[in-house]
Order: C-alpha cells, then sequence, then structure tokens
C-alpha cells in the first residue's frame, strides 16, 4: 500500500507569472517513476488535511519535478506558488497511475494549460528513448504569457527536428493563421486533421487539460481512432478547499446499515460498517483506517483496490482501464456495495 514520504525541494522555478517547477529529492521510498505518472501531496492548512496530485513533468535523467499552476482560491496551488522555499520539505505518496502506458510510435497529443505536465514527460521520454517515435502536440492556451514549458519546447522541436511538432493554440493573441487563434473547438480540430496532422498515420493519442477542451478534442478523436487508442488524463478533483472534510469518529458517524466490508489494508483485516448511500473508501476513512486517496472523483487511482468478494456499483470511472477492472479493481472512493458483505484488499 503506497504511503507518505518526504521530499526535499532543491530547487524552485519560475515557469511562467502562475506557474512554478518544483525539484523533488526523495528522503525515502520507491520514487522511480513512468512517464505520466503522478504525485500524491497532503499538507495541513488550517489544521484540516488536503491532498493534490501533481504530474510529474521531467524524465528519470532530469530527476523528479513537478509543475504548479496556481488557480484562482487554490488552496494547495497558491501555497505552492507563493510559499514554498529551496529547502523546504513535503510530503508525498510514490508515483501512480498509467496515463504515459501505450506510448507508441506515432503519437498525438492535445495539452491546455497545466494539462501539458504529463505530456511534457511522456514526449521527452519517447523521443528519447525511441530513435523511430513521433509526436504532434496540439497545445492551447490562454496567451504566450501563460505557456508553461514554452522554452522546452522549442528546444526539443529544434533538437528532434523531423520527429517533433507543437502547434500552439492561443485564445487572447492574434496569430498569423486563424486557425491556431481562439478556443480548440470540434471545427477548429477538424481543420487541423485536414490540413496538419496525418491523423491516420496515428497511433495512439493523449488529452490532457481544462474539461470542455478535453471533451471536444475527445469527441473529435472518436470519428477517427478506436476508443483504445486514446489515453485520457483528468486534472478533476472533488475535493473541498479549505473547507476539507474532516475524518468522523465511528461513535460520532450515523448508524450504518447492515451492509458490511472487510477492508485488508497493511496485511491487517478490519471490519467496517456500511451503507449503500456511503462509498466503501469514506467508510474505512470513517472507522479512522489509513485508506489511500487524492481526488476523491473517480480520476486519479490512488484509492485503487482489489473486490475479492461480493459486489460493488462504481458510480464514476476515469481512472481503470477496462482490464484492471476486469481483474477485479475498484476504485474504493467510487464504489458503493450492492452486497451484504464485501471484501477489499488495499494490499492486491
Ligand atoms: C492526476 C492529476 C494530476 C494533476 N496534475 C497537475 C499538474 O501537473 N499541475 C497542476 O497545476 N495541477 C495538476 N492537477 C490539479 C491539482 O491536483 C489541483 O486540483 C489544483 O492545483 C487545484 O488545487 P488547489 O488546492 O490549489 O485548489 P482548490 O483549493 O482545490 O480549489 C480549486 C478551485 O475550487 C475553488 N474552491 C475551492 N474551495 C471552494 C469552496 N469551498 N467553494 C467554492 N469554490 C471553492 C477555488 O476557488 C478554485 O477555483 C492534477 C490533478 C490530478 C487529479
Ligand atoms: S481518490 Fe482519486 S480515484 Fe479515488
Amino acid at each position: 500500500m503506497p504511503r507518505f514520504h518526504p521530499l526535499e525541494i532543491t530547487d524552485i522555478r519560475r515557469e511562467t507569472d502562475s506557474a512554478v517547477v518544483l525539484s523533488l529529492s526523495p528522503k525515502s521510498g520507491d520514487f522511480s517513476f513512468a512517464p505520466g505518472q503522478y504525485l500524491t501531496f497532503r499538507k495541513e492548512f488550517e489544521g484540516a488535511e488536503l491532498r493534490r496530485c501533481y504530474s510529474v513533468c521531467s524524465t528519470p535523467e532530469e530527476g523528479l519535478k513537478v509543475g504548479i499552476k496556481a488557480v484562482d482560491g487554490g488552496v494547495f496551488s497558491s501555497f505552492a506558488n507563493r510559499d514554498l522555499q529551496i529547502g523546504d520539505t513535503l510530503e508525498a505518496m510514490p508515483p501512480m497511475g498509467s496515463f504515459g502506458a501505450k506510448i507508441a510510435a506515432s503519437n498525438l497529443g492535445f495539452a491546455g494549460g497545466s494539462g501539458i505536465t504529463p505530456l511534457l514527460s511522456i514526449i521527452k521520454n519517447s523521443l528519447q528513448a525511441d530513435d523511430n517515435a513521433s509526436f504532434i502536440l496540439v497545445y492551447a492556451n490562454r496567451s504566450v504569457a501563460s505557456t508553461m514549458f514554452r522554452d522546452e519546447l522549442q528546444d526539443l522541436k529544434d533538437r528532434f527536428l523531423n520527429r517533433f511538432h507543437v502547434i500552439h493554440i492561443l485564445e487572447d493573441n492574434a496569430q498569423d493563421i486563424e486557425l491556431f487563434a481562439g478556443r480548440l473547438d470540434a471545427e477548429k480540430l477538424e481543420g487541423l486533421f485536414k490540413s496538419w496532422v496525418n491523423i491516420s498515420a496515428v497511433e495512439q493519442a493523449f488529452i490532457c487539460g481544462p474539461a470542455p477542451m478535453m471533451e471536444v478534442v475527445k469527441t473529435g478523436l472518436l470519428a477517427h481512432l478506436e476508443a483504445s487508442r486514446i489515453s485520457i488524463e483528468q486534472f478533476l478533483s472533488d475535493q473541498p478547499g479549505r473547507a476539507a472534510q474532516k475524518a468522523v469518529s465511528l461513535e460520532s458517524a450515523a448508524p450504518r446499515g447492515a451492509l458490511q466490508a472487510t477492508v485488508l489494508l497493511d496485511g491487517v483485516s478490519y471490519e467496517v460498517p456500511l451503507d449503500d448511500e456511503t462509498s466503501v473508501l469514506q467508510a474505512a476513512l470513517d472507522a479512522k483506517l489509513d485508506a489511500p486517496y487524492a481526488c476523491r472523483a473517480g480520476v486519479c487511482s490512488t484509492c485503487k483496490a482489489r473486490l475479492i468478494t461480493g459486489e460493488v456499483e462504481m458510480r464514476a470511472n476515469q481512472a481503470l482501464e477496462d482490464y484492471e477492472v476486469e481483474q477485479g479493481y475498484i476504485l474504493t472512493c467510487q464504489s458503493h456495495a450492492k452486497t451484504e458483505k464485501i471484501v477489499v484488499d488495499y494490499d492486491g
């Protein structure tokens, strides 16, 4: 089961006015990562613990780095941009996620805003690891000034002249080519496929960005590619900001119904009362178990466990692949018991 470990901040680079890149040196734990994976950080703000995920934006040779864009009123991202200093320590779980698992020879990426972070890691890794790999990146931002990793992408373009192409779509700035100005919508997407991207040659596509952009791109891509050739990473979070929920003790919790979960965690088995309106994760946290979680929205897979006995209804799943579901894995933050007794293994 993943655990939190201390990581020292060895460098902070201001990437744009509202984004920083942190270099991290783990003090314990195995933080080796695959391209496209993310770290889950935890930190207390005013006595309440927040957990936030940030994708690794580097290659293993460059060391562990994350890029954090400040969102208006966002607790963790504002803290990271404003308060963190070199030498400070953050706590994070080892890398997770499988966004970059399907890198092919001919790849197409769509990034919006801070959604560039996992794609940057995937792009650098694929171009360096395989001389035959190529990547086209369509990168949507508000303006040049708010574009993260603009210089690094330019350097990559110069280094991998024939294998890496980037198309910047800018909302606010007038571009010479009309297709590249404004928001990325269905019409623009088809325009790109007509003149700039040979979609029939694409083996794998990757999307990460704001929800509306991802929806448009996914729908547009599905007209050309099978669903299995489209990898999606969501940055959504269902976590409240400063009003983060504190764990409720068993004594003060509302009486639970007749449902029961046996939860295996760190080799120990616990009996946890349940009702069908409470997720398996919430029931475990209410019982004061240290079950892993981050987004609570079914997008990050940190709360993944294996269902050994019984049935659950998984209300959302943006993180598990079909084969993982077939193997019995569930997202406990989204799983509600459908049978009187379930057995869930966080260690499996
Ligand atoms: C797998 C994954 C990878 C990610 N990778 C990255 C990455 O590489 N880089 C990156 O920058 N981000 C990334 N994210 C997003 C990141 O985890 C955070 O969601 C983001 O930084 C915002 O967190 P926050 O604590 O700053 O904002 P929050 O405090 O969670 O606030 C988010 C928004 O909600 C509003 N809000 C907060 N609380 C309330 C409330 N009580 N009522 C009304 N509105 C409220 C805030 O004003 C703000 O606009 C990733 C997310 C996931 C799931
Ligand atoms: S906590 Fe992120 S998917 Fe459950």
